[in-house]
């Protein structure tokens, strides 16, 4: 990993009784993406919030960008953007005003308010919408309005909390390339997420939060390797169904198709599965991960 940028240690909160971090322990490199990936519950949104400073830890320590949390808030919010699980833009106005707006309050100077909010509405694919009243605008374009305001200082940190729940897959889709381009700007992006598929599409690794602790931290395939090796599935035409295991490579899958091949089976359908992060969460808690909750209506 590169020098980090978020360090956080045996992070600790509670609220009376109920202990919702219980000791988080994560780093991000510079220019790295990590997923925070957990259901319902786990603790995702607490730890965001006290990274981004919005809630003092209980106990244990944060630094941002070199900063202490606690101790230098106002240093490491000039050096954070935090997009929330539910969009704060302004819907009676358009989409280029909320980014003029929130440019003056972040004291950009005059010309760079126009260049900058210019050159977010192009690269969110914003440019037309942008004269719009985003009381118009579709879930998507809310998201990506929201997290373009949140870019428009240069932060050195990003915080996406569920930056694509409740969206349409196609709206995940840009979403998500979005999310790339920041990401090659060089920005540091700590994301959480219930989609397990999200954390495998932009992460370069992936901390698993249940309960309030990280029981695992490692790249998605570091992950799924830990959880067990590849199969080939196949399906008869008789219904009957086997699995296979490969390590993976053309050469095996090659092996054993031509072995059924002259066991004469007749197939009907066949692929070769990897693991995926549900496996792995699965394998971790003994569970499958919870299925996200539809807010939809809550954002339009
Ligand atoms: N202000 C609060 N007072 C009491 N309990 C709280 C408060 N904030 C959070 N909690 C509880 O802490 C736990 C963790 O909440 P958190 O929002 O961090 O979870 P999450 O992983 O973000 O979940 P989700 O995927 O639903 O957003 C939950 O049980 C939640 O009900
Ligand atoms: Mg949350």
């Amino acid at each position: 990993m590169t020098a980090p940028v978020v360090v956080a240690r045996g992070l600790r909160k509670s609220y009376g009784d109920l202990t919702v971090l219980d000791g988080v322990d994560l780093d991000v490199g510079k220019g790295e993406v990590l997923a925070l990936l957990g259901p319902n519950g786990a603790g995702k949104t607490t730890t965001v919030r006290i990274l981004s400073t919005l809630l003092r830890p209980d106990g244990g320590t944060a630094h941002v960008a070199g900063k202490d949390v606690v101790r230098q808030p106002a240093e490491v919010r000039a050096a954070i953007s935090l997009t929330g699980q539910f969009a704060a833009v302004d819907d009676l106005l358009t989409g280029t005003e909320n980014l003029h707006l929130m440019a003056r309050l972040a004291h950009l100077g005059r010309a760079e308010v126009r260049t900058r909010s210019a050159e977010l509405l192009e690269l969110f694919d914003l440019t037309d919408a942008g004269k719009r009243v985003v009381k118009t605008y579709s879930g998507g374009m809310r998201r990506r309005l929201d997290l373009a305001v949140g870019l428009l200082s240069r932060p050195q940190v990003v915080f996406l909390d569920e930056p694509t729940t409740g969206l349409d897959p196609r709206s995940r889709n840009d979403l998500w390339d979005v999310i790339r381009s920041v990401v090659a700007e060089g920005t540091t992006v700590l994301l959480t997420t219930q989609y397990l598929e999200e954390a495998d599409q932009l992460a370069d690794r992936v901390a698993v939060i249940d309960h309030g602790r990280v029981i695992a931290d490692g790249t998605a395939r570091e992950l799924k390797r830990a959880v067990g090796s590849a199969h080939v599935e196949l399906r008869r035409k008789d219904g009957t169904e086997e699995r296979l295991l490969t390590d993976g490579s053309v050469a095996d899958v090659r092996r054993i198709l031509a072995d059924v091949e002259r066991r004469g089976i007749d197939v009907e359908h066949w692929e070769v599965r990897s693991p995926t992060l549900d496996d792995v969460f699965l394998t971790l808690t003994g569970r499958p991960a919870e299925s996200p909750v539809l807010v939809a209506s809550r954002e339009s």
